[in-house]
């Protein structure tokens, strides 16, 4: 008998499985100019995947409201939901960076986050909003900040300030400190503020969970992330920070007067000024993450095929113990098959 304490050790590798599946299952869609049958393939081999897993496990962060996407659901069931196996509630983007994959452009990854229930308690907070404003930062950054929770680590802090702070815990000079941006009109104050400063200013197109998880990655040169992303993406780079160990603030960000009410009739009205802390979207100790890029990003290397092996780059994390894991898997084209949930079916990649 397992003991829940341990059973995330050995579940986050069917987490893994699921999203090296969807993966290689999206590859077949990369530069096709069809986000929506690139998202079905990922949901359908992320599916088909966890029928096979032993858990009960419930999707409580899906398709985001702002993509009309064919997704997973919040609510639905996934696993055997056999008598015994573990509670998971689960977050996911079966393709983050769908406009990436259907352009044939860089920085797409899929990715899945989870907690184990332990108490009724829900771990991943299901944010009802299109957006959130966001800042994450390193390690680094987020011990300076328990030390003085004076210091401007904050989403209403300028950024300019931010920047300094940030220099000054890393040792850096500002124009070194490098900042991460999502390229749109509404984030157009913030790269006005850190051009301003003179910090290095990267801007991406689509992709943020990789964009917010890059500050805490001893792998990449991004210090902080900030600005306007989606908001379920907020939630998976919460859970991925949690295990990180960097730190993320994230604010709700209506996009017009109509989301506010909104957000105000369905009993969001008083955490519309709200800053959660990943801990308050990703709660507990019992949270894995796992993720595999579909085309290259600053996180993760894309599929890779030549001849009959296709190689994938993953990364699975695990809050309790904080181990980074990146995966490297060659899988032989001639022997691999998927569990498709469309077809029940095994079929060759
Ligand atoms: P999807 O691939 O899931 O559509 O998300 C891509 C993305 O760039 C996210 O990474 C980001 O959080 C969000 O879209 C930004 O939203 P928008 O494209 O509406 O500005």
């Amino acid at each position: 008998m397992t003991h829940h304490s341990d059973i995330e050790r050995q579940i986050e590798f069917d987490f893994l499985r699921a999203t090296e599946i969807a993966a290689l299952n999206t590859l077949q869609w990369l530069g096709k100019g069809q986000k929506e049958l690139a998202d079905a393939a990922a949901c359908d081999a992320i599916r088909g995947m966890f029928d096979l897993v032993e858990m009960c496990g419930e999707i409580a962060i899906g398709e985001g409201i702002k993509d009309e996407a064919p997704g997973l659901f919040k609510g639905e069931k996934v696993g055997t939901w056999r008598a015994g196996a573990p509670r998971f509630e689960i977050a996911l983007d079966p393709i983050d960076g769908t406009t990436n994959v259907a352009k044939g452009m860089p920085n797409s990854l899929s990715c899945i986050a989870a907690g184990l229930v332990t108490d009724g308690t829900p771990c991943l907070l299901d944010v009802p909003a299109f957006y959130m404003q966001k800042l994450a930062y390193p390690l680094e950054v987020r011990k300076a900040w328990v030390a003085d929770p004076t210091l401007p680590i904050d989403i209403d802090a300028p950024v300019g300030e931010v920047i300094d702070v940030t220099a000054k815990i890393l040792g850096k000079e500002v124009r070194d400190v490098v900042v991460s941006i999502l390229d749109r009109p509404r984030n157009e104050s913030f790269i006005d503020e850190v051009r301003r400063k003179g910090a290095a200013l990267r801007l991406i197109q689509d992709g943020d969970i990789a964009a917010a998880l890059a500050p805490a990655m001893r792998t990449s040169s991004i210090d902080l992330y900030v600005g306007i992303g989606g908001a379920p993406e907020a939630v998976l780079s919460a859970a991925a920070l949690r295990c990180l160990g960097g730190g993320m603030r994230a604010k709700i960000w209506p996009r017009d007067e109509a989301e506010r009410k909104h957000l105000e009739a369905i009993g969001w009205g008083d955490r519309l000024g709200t800053q959660f802390m990943s801990r308050d979207l990703a709660r507990g100790d019992h949270i894995v993450f796992a993720a595999t890029g579909i085309s290259t990003g600053p996180l993760l290397e894309g599929v890779d095929v030549r001849g009959t092996i296709a190689t994938t780059h993953s990364l699975i994390l695990r809050a309790k113990s904080g181990t980074v894991r990146f995966v490297e898997a060659h899988h032989d084209l001639d022997r691999k098959t998927i569990h498709l949930r469309s077809t029940q079916a095994e079929r060759r990649v």
